[in-house]
């Protein structure tokens, strides 16, 4: 038996892990106590989530379980022994101004549950794969020292500095404001790190910016795509905390996150870390954000401007990892995808088909397209007329790939 072990299995990069590594044959054992709807309530919960798996797919097995109970972790990683291929760590505490309010529980979820689970795999199944699942916030306030332009609706890292194309790993961890969920975090980072090096196991941290994608449970506290279209569609009034709405984020969709784990999975490595993002394909300020959510929906946003930032928050700059512009060294995964298709999905809350953007538009059929044009399968779009028929005059259809062009959505 192979199996996959995920936790924060319901949680929006957990079950896309899940449906992925069981499509590619894994058993999958999903660890997840809907954590999330004792952080942000009872909109947050996963729960609907976690029976959507249980129900859909065949190999998959639930395990109801807190990553901080060692004893619990300890007996399941002892009872699969080394069937355990895969670990794949989502479950967390995912937000800045939550772990203020109780830094001991978020630094048990984020430091210690990591801890527990890299021990478990240590002791039970060392050659396991383990991937983790980190965040951009490990370098605390540091990007926002870089040299910013202020644009009109958005702050940019000037056009001559290294870093315009994306911040890479090379940038200190040290000396700056991380937040305390930043700091949880790093501390998880650093053990993953280190017991890639220490011990040699295969390990990676990939550092996301903003993960999105239809599975997000958004509230006000985490996953701003998500609530920020949700606010629109549904009239709820939004706040945007400090930098004038200006601030940039750098969105990566569940999908695209997924097949840099499988593509890691294939040809591992010890102590790897990977930024990973959208890059300048899909990053967005707030008031851009705000201005697409408007534009899709049709609704005007409800919001207002509160002068005080987050502490922690990032004000520009997109993360890509020094492979290649945000794509994973060893394999083919693709990042190439555009606000557009992120924004799509949000309105629609369906998943994306995977097609669309596997592969990268080339130059070839680029030609003549605007910078931003993306490729959609057409298949997807017959199941939304109403956004077809809003779009149709920026469509080009290519009959015989079933692929629409679209630009500028
Ligand atoms: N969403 C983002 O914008 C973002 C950005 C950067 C990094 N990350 C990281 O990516 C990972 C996944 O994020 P997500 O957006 O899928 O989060 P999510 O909240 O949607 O999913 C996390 C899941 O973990 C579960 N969980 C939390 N604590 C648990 C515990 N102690 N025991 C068992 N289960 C627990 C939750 O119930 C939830 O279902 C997290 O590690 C997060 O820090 C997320």
């Amino acid at each position: 038996m192979s199996v996959a072990l995920v936790s924060g299995s319901a949680g929006l990069i957990g079950s896309e892990t899940s449906k992925r590594f069981h499509a590619e044959g894994f058993d999958i054992i999903g660890i997840d106590n809907d954590m999330r709807s004792r952080f942000f309530g009872p909109e947050a919960s996963t729960a609907m989530a976690r029976m959507q798996l249980q129900k859909s797919l065949k190999m998959y097995r639930h395990e109801d379980m807190d990553i901080c109970d060692n004893g619990r972790i300890d007996s399941l990683f002892g009872a699969l022994g080394r069937d355990i291929k895969v670990v794949i760590h989502t479950a967390a505490q995912p937000s800045h101004d939550w772990a203020a309010r109780n830094p001991h529980m978020d630094f048990h979820v984020n430091a210690l549950g990591t801890l527990n689970l890299l021990e478990a795999t240590r002791r039970h199944c060392p050659e396991a794969i383990f991937i983790f699942t980190s965040t951009n916030k490990v370098y605390g306030d540091t990007p926002n020292h870089l040299p910013l332009v202020e644009l009109e609706t958005s702050y940019e890292i000037d056009p001559s500095h290294p870093y315009h194309s994306g911040i890479d790993e090379m940038m200190s961890i040290d000396q700056s404001k991380h937040s305390l969920f930043g700091v949880s975090k790093l501390a998880g980072d650093l053990l993953v790190q280190e017991y890639g090096r220490y011990f040699e196991m295969k390990t990676v941290c990939f550092r996301g910016g903003c993960l999105t994608g239809p599975a997000h449970a958004g509230t006000e506290l985490h996953g701003f795509l998500a609530y920020l279209m949700k606010c629109t569609a549904k009239g709820l009034p939004y706040r945007v905390f400090g930098y004038k709405g200006k601030q940039v984020r750098d969105n990566i969709h569940s999908h695209d996150l997924v097949n840099a784990f499988w593509e890691f999975f294939k040809a591992p490595r010890s102590a790897e870390v990977y930024n990973i993002g959208g890059g300048r394909h899909s990053y967005c300020s707030m008031l851009q954000a705000i201005d697409a959510c408007e534009r899709i929906s049709g609704r005007k946003l409800n919001w207002s401007y509160v002068e005080d930032n987050r502490l922690g928050d990032h004000v520009g700059g997109s993360v890509v990892s020094r492979s290649s512009g945000g794509i994973i060294r060893n394999g083919t995964t693709s990042t190439i995808f555009t606000g557009s298709l992120m924004k799509f999905t949000m309105l629609f809350g369906r998943p994306s088909n995977r097609s669309c953007y596997a592969s990268p538009v080339s130059p070839s059929r680029r030609r003549g397209l605007a910078a931003k044009s993306v490729l959609y399968d057409a298949r997807m779009l017959e199941a939304f007329p109403d956004f077809v028929a809003a779009i149709q005059r920026r469509c080009i259809t290519s009959g015989q790939t079933q692929r629409v062009v679209l630009s500028n959505v």
